[in-house]
């Protein structure tokens, strides 16, 4: 980290005390915002000028998170979930930024559906978003005139579910959409489950009639065989492509091998593979239900590995709210999904703490500000100005307390759900203040929030 000189004063905010999470290492500094950007890191105890001053002590700085896998269900599903809670649950979760899937009804499958959707987003955001846009087989003509500020990814379902109803799995039109990304520079982000695996053993398994047999219908061969359809495809025609929410032992191996051999493959996790086991259904019911399903406490190892040893590229919340009623219905029709975009920071801290107890606390932020904040800026198109604590950055900021604990409870969970799988369990590490381009937009202390002036962001713009 450079430290530069002090500029002419006075700032608009200071944040002093705390141990800054930055690309060079954690170190102690005075960050200086002017119009909304990062101004200064300066040596500790610098003398400035501020409007607002933030007191850090004993406190880590870490960039706003940018969480590039949220369903915030604008528009038409927005009895489960809506831009203002969703917005409010990132905000108390130290996420500055989120990316929205395009399963909504309608989905998002044009640039002309894009800016609708912003349209209705527009004054009710905390933090800054865009959208990763979506493609069915009837819409790949769309896909193929999108305006690159419109979107520089495409999110493509290669199996269905409740929510998932624009599936893309036949091999031509699959084909298409890849050859179609490359051309237009788009990277493709997928649910990497297998169509044919899945209505196979529906045929044969019958209708579920217990929570476990969710897992027996959608075994970990139906993503295998899918990743492995989408590596062939990145071999043919070079398109860049993320796969969503691994959660096998097995396709951390085949991806991180694919990525090795040059392959311009990468891949995320959730909060939710990392967290539970199949053995949690038990218990939770259809609450752990999620596409794709939660396997075995192995498969959870490997994830864990993958995001210490920097295989995995990305952990997304995969916020997936759905109402309660939803989520209590019989066996065979509770919806896969839950939400997470709240709990993302805290859970990641937590589980690192218990698996990695003799490791410094340094390591392990820089660990979550790479994967939940660098990466995913550089693989959406927003690193220019996004996902580090870094001077013309935009001022995205979390103030930790690494100590703090936070029960999950209806009454402090601010999705529109009003629920959280993590409820019973204890988690270290709360976020005290979340800033967005210098604003503060949450205050733990205080239970404020800030003014609703997201912005969909454009990454023409630096
Ligand atoms: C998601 C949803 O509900 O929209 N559900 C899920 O189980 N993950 C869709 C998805 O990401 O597949
Ligand atoms: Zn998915
Ligand atoms: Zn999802």
């Amino acid at each position: 980290m450079e430290l530069t000189t002090a500029h002419p004063q006075p700032y608009d905010l200071v944040v002093e005390g705390g141990r800054l999470v930055t690309p060079d290492g954690v170190r102690a500094a005075t960050l200086a915002v002017r119009a909304g950007r990062i101004a200064a890191l300066l040596p500790p105890h610098t003398p400035t000028r501020a409007a607002t001053r933030i007191q850090a002590a004993g406190r880590h700085v870490l960039p706003g998170l940018i969480d590039s896998h949220v369903h915030f269900r604008t528009p038409g599903l927005t009895h489960k979930e809506d831009w203002a809670h969703g917005s409010r649950a990132a905000a108390a979760g130290g996420v500055t930024t989120v990316i929205d899937m395009p399963n909504t009804r309608p989905p998002l499958h044009s640039t002309q559906a894009a800016h609708a959707k912003a349209d209705l987003i527009k004054g009710t955001s905390l933090v800054d978003y865009r959208f990763h846009m979506g493609v069915a087989p009837h819409t790949l003509g769309e896909l193929a005139d999108l305006d690159p500020r419109v979107a520089t990814s495409v999110k493509v379902f290669m199996a269905g579910h409740h929510t998932a109803p624009d599936v893309i799995h036949d091999p031509a039109t699959l084909d298409r959409v890849f050859a179609t990304a490359a051309d237009r520079d788009l990277r493709v982000v997928l649910h990497a489950e297998d169509n044919t695996v899945f209505r196979l053993l529906d045929d044969y398994l019958g209708t579920p009639r217990t929570y476990r047999d969710y897992e027996t219908h959608r075994p970990r061969s139906g993503a295998l065989i899918a990743v492995a359809r989408v590596l062939d495809l990145v071999r043919a025609h070079g398109t860049r492509a993320h796969i969503l929410h691994v959660s096998s032992a097995e396709e951390c191996d085949l991806l991180a091998a694919a990525h090795h051999a040059g392959l311009p493959v990468t891949f995320e996790t959730t909060p939710h593979h990392l967290s539970f086991t199949h053995h949690d259904t038990r218990r939770t019911g259809a609450r752990t239900r999620i596409s794709p399903a939660i396997r075995t406490q192995a498969d959870q190892d490997r994830l864990w590995h993958a995001l210490t040893t920097g295989e995995l590229a990305t952990i997304g919340s995969d916020h997936a709210p759905h109402t309660i009623e939803e989520k209590t219905r019989p066996p065979a029709d509770a919806p896969p999904g839950l939400p997470g975009v709240q709990e993302l920071l805290p859970v990641v801290l937590t589980g690192l703490r218990r698996r990695l107890p003799d490791h410094p606390l340094d390591d392990l932020l820089t660990l979550i500000a790479t994967a939940c904040a660098a990466r995913p800026a550089e693989l959406f198109g927003l690193a220019a100005r996004k996902g580090r604590i870094a001077p013309g950055h935009d001022a995205d900021l979390v103030v930790l307390d690494t100590d703090a604990t936070w029960c999950p409870t209806p009454d402090t969970i601010r999705s529109k759900c009003g629920w959280s799988a993590y409820e019973g369990w204890t988690l270290t590490g709360r976020p005290e203040i979340t800033v967005r381009r210098g604003e503060i937009i949450f205050d733990h202390a205080s239970g404020r929030f800030g003014s609703a002036t997201g912005e969909w962001l454009d990454p023409a713009i630096p």
